[in-house]
């Protein structure tokens, strides 16, 4: 009988052949490949070491518009040249996005066997209900849900910055992810929302902060202990949260969801295990984003002040009984300066990299061979930030970059990632923009805030936390918090007007 250790061997010795194997049937036609630093493993090791910016460090060296990265277990094609993004969304059916979906359920989610391949999409010969869960939710994330979900959401957020006055210093990452997460989960899941519970949210961010090992998927318990005892115990939760019934009186969002796999016959832990996958959607890029918006209007304070004057001139009224009401919808509408800049600091600290699979051959721009099993990466970082869609000021910051004016049209194709390229563009955007912006806008309007030591420092980024496209930090950064003198004694308030909650802002 074999042991342990030849076992290891044998499929160390049977991996490194099939590496080279691969390596010697690369087509010529295929994208540059960048050879990395240390033999085989360099570029898996730098994409695990430093997350997704990787992608932006190796085109920042390597300037071709389409390279390929050998990760060990499979092959990158990192496009670089807003043209080839152009080529890859008119190749929408053998560059597809839904295997993303059953990856991430089998590897993040932990589903297996018969119900992944129930979620599995169509074309790898599964029954496709993952891409069924997305596209019935997309309406609840528009209309009516959406303004449900924004009045919850503007109800939580209230009484967290009512308290926040209160604070003389806090850590700015650790409050934006407390107050964004009671936010967003009670928006989504309602009066039994299973994130109310502290253990349950620091379970779940142990799990989002510490995700990449997970997703190597080898021995989790084992060798990504961390964010599987995290996943884990928000899984238990939510299986209890629909034992009780929660999803009846959650939002359309989360009803809708439980009730396509429901209808499908999906157990209910596994419904709670996709579920878990939704929560990294919702809160894993809103948290940094809020936090960045906060830092970049903090760190400026000439143009914080600009913004304070057009917010309080144009989207806040003082009502009968002396309340200072913020209208979200305002926000969108009345602030050009405000959104412009929001938007600049989405295109600015993003390092997303939408993400296609190869399903079958494809010659990119009648040029490039794309081979069936490969992944594709459009990294923001260097397709949204070329000279050529921004000009010469693409790597500045620019607050009134996204100001329209009848001599200049920001709208760019291929240029602003932040949300995703078309087709796959996020549908939880019109959801986010909203809860980050009240919640900076409301936040700069009551209080000023300055680092406790005197310096507006760039935290270092979690690596490990490679869902997040939004560079969340590995640290925080604790701040002083000052009311400001006209804000004190004021009681504030927020409104949130029906029908209004698209924030149809520039996509890619
Ligand atoms: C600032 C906040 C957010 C950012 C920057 C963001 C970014 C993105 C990006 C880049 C994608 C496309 C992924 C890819 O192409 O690889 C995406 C997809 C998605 N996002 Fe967001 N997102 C945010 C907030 C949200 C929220 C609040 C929700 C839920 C309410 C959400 C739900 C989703 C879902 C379900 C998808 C998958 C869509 C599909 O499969 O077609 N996102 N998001």
């Amino acid at each position: 009988m074999l042991d342990v250790s030849r076992l290891l061997l044998l499929g160390l010795v049977a991996g490194l052949l099939y590496v080279l194997h691969r390596r010697q049937s690369r087509d010529p036609r295929e994208p540059p490949l960048v050879s990395s630093r240390i033999p085989l493993i360099g570029h898996l090791v730098g994409l695990l070491w430093h997350g997704l910016p990787y992608f932006d460090m190796v085109t920042a060296k390597h300037p071709h518009p389409i390279c390929t990265l050998d990760l060990v277990f499979s092959k990158s094609y990192l496009v670089t040249s807003p043209p080839l993004v152009q080529a890859v969304q008119r190749n929408r059916k053998s560059l597809s996005f839904d295997p993303f979906v059953s990856m991430t359920l089998e590897r993040m989610a932990g589903i297996r066997g018969p119900v992944l391949e129930q979620f599995r999409e169509k074309e790898s010969g599964g029954q496709g209900l993952g891409h069924d869960v997305v596209h019935a939710m997309q309406p609840t994330l528009s209309g009516r849900g959406l303004d449900v979900m924004n009045e919850r959401m503007a109800q939580m957020l209230r009484p967290r910055l009512d308290e926040l006055v209160r604070l003389p210093t806090i850590d700015l990452f650790d409050w934006c992810r407390r107050v964004i997460t009671a936010a967003s989960t009670d928006a989504s899941y309602g009066p039994l929302n299973p994130y109310q519970d502290p253990r349950v949210e620091d379970a779940f961010w142990d799990f989002e902060s510490h995700m990449s090992p997970l997703l190597a998927n080898f021995l989790p318990w084992l060798t990504a202990r961390t964010a599987w005892k995290g996943r884990e115990a928000a899984v238990a939760a939510l299986v209890k949260y629909y034992e009780l019934g929660g999803h009846e009186e959650g939002s359309e969002l989360t009803y809708v969801r439980w009730k396509t796999m429901h209808d499908a016959g999906v157990p209910t832990e596994d419904i709670a295990r996709q579920e878990v996958s939704m929560a990294i959607g919702l809160l894993s890029n809103s948290v940094p984003a809020t936090f960045w918006v906060l830092y970049d209007l903090y760190s400026r304070p000439d143009l914080l002040a600009e913004i304070r004057a057009e917010v309080r001139e144009h989207a806040m009224r003082v009502d009968a009984d002396q309340r200072h009401i913020v209208d979200i919808s305002a926000l969108r509408d009345q602030c050009p300066l405000l959104l412009s800049t929001f938007q600049e600091i989405l295109r600015t600290r993003s390092v997303s990299a939408p993400t296609r699979f190869v399903l079958q051959d494809v010659l990119l721009a009648d040029q490039y061979l794309l081979k069936a099993g490969g992944v594709l990466n459009m990294p923001a970082a260097s397709v949204g930030r070329t000279t050529e869609t921004w000009g010469s000021t693409a790597d500045e910051f620019d607050p009134r970059r996204f100001i329209k004016s009848e001599n200049k049209n920001p709208r760019r194709t291929g240029g602003f990632m932040t949300f995703g390229v078309s087709p796959v563009i996020c549908p939880g955007r019109h959801f986010a923009c909203s809860e980050i912006l009240a919640l900076a806008v409301m936040m700069v309007l009551r209080v000023d805030v300055t680092p406790v030591d005197g310096v507006w420092r760039v935290p270092p980024m979690n690596a490990q936390a490679i869902t997040s496209s939004m560079r969340p930090p590995k640290e925080g950064i604790a701040v002083r918090v000052t009311p400001c003198q006209d804000s004190e004694g004021v009681e504030w308030d927020f409104e949130v007007k029906a029908g209004t909650g698209a924030f149809n802002l520039m996509v890619g």
